[in-house]
């Protein structure tokens, strides 16, 4: 890896998946300056905020010229579609992250479906709608359940499995009628559904270079036994044991190396993490969809369970030295659950205080995701998901007991979390 490593870095978001980021850059031997916009109450704890919003893309600018910041992480989706990555390198500022180009892999459905088929990696087969009389037609010979998404961001709330036909022709109205979508539901795909487990892959990438970082599984449903609202996801594991060496040595050679290669030849220098969502089908494994961010919650288990410097790694990919680079992981489990406010992912309170429990139970880390300080200077709930409850062990059943051991003893008036974090995986034995 690259020798010269920066001496400040600059994050960009206020989630969970940030509050990692600054963690574990702040861990690197090269003890960089950390930086964070806007960040949240315990992001402030570890790195320097600063209150400009993270898709305030001149604002962003502007705050690392100001204050000379070597290199710059973008955690969420929306400024890298909106060209933070872009503006940067035209500042001539180190930028992990993609250009609006590489983004469009997370912002439009439709552009990646449409790639997905062009090099044939295997996907769900879809078909694109601009109006509602032809979609409905298109529907009523398709069988059920089948899957209706919105073209665009839609902050996780864009997709629609749905059991009836009935269910699925109001989520092709309300998308492409609707107020509710914007511009994001103005166009729309009906795909077919895809049935199996599903696993995040998160890879590195820079160019045609990769690293695929260690598996994962999320729980995206509100309630136990993966029930209700889907959310931004519960709760994390990794290893995804699910995820043999044989399946990812398939998920490599089918759908991570394919999909490298493929963006490579549309023409997009994508620098960042390709975060792809497989779904393990008795056919195989098969794309659902790509993001172009680090997952949030993956990231609270991913990336402690790195023994490479994670500053080391994402400045080698952002100056195109990524070839040959090698990870080492730890082989401890990981597990994370969302302490969130309840009433998430619909309207839930804010403002209440929260109090930890000291010391933390052994190999617990809390990342801080909805959070901020009151005029008491107490810590109390700021967003849905408010809280990542990590926790590191030999065993995932040890990780699981040390993670909800926190959250029990975390004390908060609306407090939320899923019961069942890992109880796939550790029923399976
Ligand atoms: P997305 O916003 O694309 O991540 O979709 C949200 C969730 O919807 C995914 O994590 C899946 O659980 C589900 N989903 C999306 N596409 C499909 C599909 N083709 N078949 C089955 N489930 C899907
Ligand atoms: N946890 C899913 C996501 O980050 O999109």
């Amino acid at each position: 890896m690259s020798s010269a490593l920066p001496s400040s870095v600059l994050v960009v978001g206020s989630g969970g998946r940030e509050h990692t980021l600054v963690r574990q850059l702040q861990a690197s031997p090269a003890r960089p300056r950390v930086l964070c916009a806007p960040g949240n109450a315990g992001i402030a704890q570890d790195a320097t905020c600063f209150p400009v919003a993270a898709d305030d893309v001149s604002g962003l600018v502007a705050l690392a010229r100001r204050e000379q910041v070597g290199f710059v992480v973008v955690g969420p989706e929306v400024p890298l579609s909106l060209g933070l990555a872009d503006q940067l390198l035209a500042a001539g500022i180190p930028v992990y992250g993609p250009t609006a180009d590489g983004a469009r892999l997370e912002a439009s459905k439709i552009f990646t479906k449409q790639l997905l088929l062009k090099h044939r990696i295997p996907t769900g087969g879809a078909q694109f709608f601009q109006e509602v009389g032809p979609a409905l037609a298109y529907l009523r010979q398709r069988p059920v359940p089948i899957v209706v998404k919105a073209d665009g961001l839609a902050a996780g709330k864009g997709v629609v499995v749905a059991g009836t036909h009935a269910e699925a022709e109001a989520a092709v109205r309300e998308m492409l009628t609707g107020a509710k979508f914007g511009n994001a539901g103005r166009q729309l795909l009906i795909e077919d559904c895809l049935v199996g487990e599903e696993t995040s892959i998160l890879v590195v990438v820079s160019g045609r270079d990769y690293v695929i970082l260690p598996t994962s599984q999320d729980h995206k449903r509100i309630g136990d036994g993966d029930t209700g609202p889907n959310t931004g996801g519960m709760g994390t594991y990794s290893p995804a044991e699910v995820v043999t060496p044989a399946l990812l040595d398939r998920i490599e050679r089918e759908i991570v190396r394919p999909s490298v290669e493929a963006i490579a030849a549309e023409g997009i220098r994508f620098c960042g993490t390709l975060f792809i969502g497989i779904m393990l089908t008795t056919d195989g494994p098969k794309v659902i969809e790509y993001n172009t961010r680090f997952g949030d919650p993956e990231t609270q288990v991913v990336l402690p369970r790195l023994n490479t410097d994670l500053l080391g790694l994402l400045w080698a990919a952002a100056r195109g030295q990524l070839a040959g680079v090698k990870l080492a992981v730890k082989p401890e489990h990981s597990l994370c659950v969302v302490v969130a406010a309840r009433g998430y992912p619909d309207a839930f309170p804010k403002g209440d205080v929260i109090t930890f429990p000291t010391p933390l139970p052994a190999g617990v880390t809390i990342f801080h995701a909805g959070t901020a300080r009151n005029a008491a200077g107490q810590i109390v709930t700021n967003g849905g998901r408010v809280l990542g409850v990590t926790a590191t062990a030999p065993s995932l059943a040890a990780a699981a007991r040390a993670a909800y051991a926190a959250c029990d003893a975390i004390q908060c008036a609306s407090k939320y979390y899923r019961r069942d974090i890992g109880a796939r995986q550790l029923n399976r034995r």
